[in-house]
């Protein structure tokens, strides 16, 4: 399984499936290009670890400038790890199954457009829920609204503040977002 990483930020998620790649945890996987729509340290990231990168350059085409460099590293599968663009349907429809994005809630609570980072947290805490946590889901079209692969709960404590619950869901996010890519790759074995 050949994946590409899509990133816009700090790219925490990127480097926990570097670093199972590394320590063979997740075997049989490997990162063709990391993919961002923006100058991040995601890519930083990637390039300490000599991976290829791919800024994409949003005034173009740039669905096609994708296409053309997953095609070129036979990309299998791509992993949404923070990518703050919204893909087209096309492109959604092509690699159906074989997208999945990672989501700050409990999808399909707190998800759509403009739910992003700490204004997650802070309608979950507004909003006086007790439990938040964070969900692994294929990609569609309709933003955070396709089939859920995983998802994990932790509870909302009281004086929990958003940055509070944005480092717990952190450490869950990256769990669940491994096990996620175990089960993909768990899937490509078994059609052989
Ligand atoms: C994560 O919280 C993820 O849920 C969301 O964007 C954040 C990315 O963090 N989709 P990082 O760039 O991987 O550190």
């Amino acid at each position: 399984m050949r994946l590409a990483v899509f990133v816009s930020g700090n790219g925490s998620n990127l480097q926990c499936i570097i670093d199972n790649i590394q320590s063979q945890f997740l075997n049989g996987i490997t990162i063709g290009v990391v993919v961002a729509d923006r100058d991040c340290y995601a890519n930083q990231r990637a390039q300490n670890n000599n991976l290829k990168t791919l800024l994409i350059n949003k005034k173009a085409d740039w669905h096609t400038q994708i296409e053309a460099t997953l095609k070129e590293e036979d990309i299998t599968h791509i992993v949404l790890a923070g990518f703050l663009s919204i893909l087209n349907k096309t492109f959604c429809e092509s690699w159906k199954n074989k997208l999945i994005n990672l989501h700050p809630s409990l999808l399909p609570k707190y998800g759509g457009k403009g739910m992003y980072g700490l204004k997650v947290h802070q309608a979950v805490i507004d909003h006086k829920e007790k439990e938040s946590g964070a969900t692994v889901h294929f990609v569609t079209e309709k933003i955070d609204e396709g089939s859920i692969l995983l998802q994990r709960k932790c509870n909302v404590d009281l004086n929990e503040t958003a940055d509070s619950l944005q480092n717990k869901i952190h450490e869950i996010e990256k769990d669940i977002l491994i096990e996620s890519i175990k089960i993909l790759y768990a899937k490509t074995q078994s059609t052989y």
